[in-house]
């Protein structure tokens, strides 16, 4: 059966209908027009795209795909001293040798020993925003890239950037922001032109050297003292994997980087359009302050509890139904492990296809005529336990679905609930949701001002 897709030009195929910085909810669109499996073509090469419930029943068969590592993974990867677990094959001893040693890291149990980092650098957001002068804007995204970015690298090193106390980027976190842009350069160049870029190659070794030499300058530190620690760091340095082998020091500092790139860059976004959606739907926000009030009580100096955290469903009915309509990892990427047959249509073994979630989750049939209006309604209790097992996939999926998953949903439901327990969020009326893509999608030019609530600041 051919698959069907947008009709391309010669030569560059589908390329123009991609714009940049507007590629995937492009695909998306298209995705939604052409139906759950597509076909584009770019440059000269077919690309697949699935976004149908049955195409991700299939692909989510751990027996017959595993995960693609797709091109600007490949960038990321390629420039590490190993590939970390977010970059590796699935087959490469050194990603389950990392994955056995850091999944107790991310337990529950484990999760919640990080509760008062997290709260820590939350706190340092809410002081931020009550000590604006009344009317100030708020740049979301901003501060939630702040707050995420801090929040990791404490949880995980106990290291302090101390975003929150300064007026540029830490060092680290520009070659951090070198090497992620020059990964989406790398997208639509072709090799040699990426080759010929002696400058912007220079700028990203020099990034990648200091991100690198920060990190083992951490591991060493650690290493001198006489506690190793219990955090992210802690378990690497002294965690064994099944066959009772330490991860080489290479790998751990990867491993640090990984951390901190995948454990910031998505959860940020979504705080920042879950705080897009309250500033936008009053109801939305008084139920969820309603809720706070009545897990957490009008009393902001007294910090929130584990048990509070879980018990504020409706907090995260807000989250998952920002996930759903932007999931901030909108695609992962599949291959069959052998030739197979994806919704009906044929593949051959290793052919990759996108599964985008994005398209997925606002498919009418899974989630209902209004499947592109944001309604938690969408995860009420009874709702949500009706959904097929593959309608939702924020996090991937298999044994390559996302490790931080608990953490980065601990630490949202933890910080979006001191927001509205302090403040009234008040949007801009002439905002129209506007989306940064890079390796992640988050708003753009989201300005809000923050009302503290009833004298509680
Ligand atoms: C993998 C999404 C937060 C660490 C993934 C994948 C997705 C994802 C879709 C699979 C990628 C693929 O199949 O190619 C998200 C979202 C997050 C989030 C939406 C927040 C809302 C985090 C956090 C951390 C983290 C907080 C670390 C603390 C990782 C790692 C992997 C991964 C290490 C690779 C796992 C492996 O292949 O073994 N994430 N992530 N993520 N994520 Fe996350």
């Amino acid at each position: 059966r051919p698959i069907p897709g947008p009709p391309g030009r010669p030569f560059v195929g589908n390329l123009l209908d991609l714009p940049r910085g507007r590629m995937i909810r492009t695909m998306a669109d298209l995705a939604l027009r052409y139906g759950p499996m597509m076909q584009i073509n770019v440059l000269g090469g077919d690309r697949y795209v699935a976004s149908g419930l049955e195409m991700f029943d299939d692909l989510c068969d751990e027996s017959r795909f595993a995960k693609f590592v797709a091109r600007p993974q490949h960038v990321l990867g390629s420039a590490l001293p190993t590939r970390g677990l977010f970059t590796s094959e699935s087959g490469d001893p050194l990603w389950k040798s990392a994955h056995e040693v850091l999944l107790p890291a991310f337990s529950m149990r484990s999760i919640r020993g990080y509760t008062p980092l997290m709260i820590d650098i939350a706190d340092q957001l809410m002081l931020k925003w009550e000590r604006l002068n009344p009317g100030e804007l708020v740049d979301v995204t901003a501060d939630m890239t702040r707050l995420t970015l801090d929040t990791i690298a404490l949880c995980g090193f106990g290291y302090r950037f101390n975003s929150f106390y300064r007026d540029s980027r830490h060092p680290f976190v520009e070659a951090m922001m070198v090497m992620l842009a020059e990964g989406q350069a790398r997208l639509r160049l072709p090799d040699p032109v990426v080759k010929a870029r002696r400058r912007a190659l220079r700028r990203f070794d020099a990034s990648v050297e200091l991100m690198t030499t920060t990190v083992q300058g951490i591991i060493d530190e650690r290493r001198g003292s006489d506690d190793p620690g219990d955090d992210l760091l802690g378990r690497m340095l002294a965690g064994v994997d099944k066959d009772g082998k330490r991860l080489p020091d290479r790998d751990i500092v990867s491993q640090c980087i990984t951390f901190l790139i995948a454990g910031h860059e998505t959860t940020s976004g979504l705080l920042a359009f879950a705080v897009h959606y309250l500033s936008r739907h009053p109801e939305v926000a008084r139920r969820a302050q309603a809720e706070v009030d009545e897990v957490l009580g009008t009393d902001p100096t007294v910090p929130p509890t584990d048990a509070q955290l879980g018990r504020l469903t409706y907090i995260s009915q807000i989250l998952e139904e920002t996930l759903r309509l932007w999931p901030t990892a909108p695609a992962f990427f599949r291959r069959p492990l052998e030739d197979t047959t994806v919704g009906g249509y044929e593949f051959t073994a290793g052919t990759p296809i996108m599964a985008l979630s994005m398209a997925l989750h606002r498919q009418k049939d899974i989630w209902g005529a209004d499947a592109e209006e944001f309604d938690p309604e969408h995860f009420a209790a009874e709702r949500r336990d009706g959904l097929p097992p593959n309608a939702f996939k924020p996090f991937g999926t298999g044994a390559r679905a996302c490790i931080g998953r608990q953490f980065a949903l601990q630490e949202a439901v933890l910080v979006l609930a001191m927001v509205v327990q302090r403040f009234d969020l008040i949007g801009d009326p002439g905002y129209e949701l506007d989306v940064r893509e890079s390796i992640t999608i988050k708003p753009q030019g989201l300005m809000i001002t923050v009302r503290p609530r009833d004298g509680r600041t």
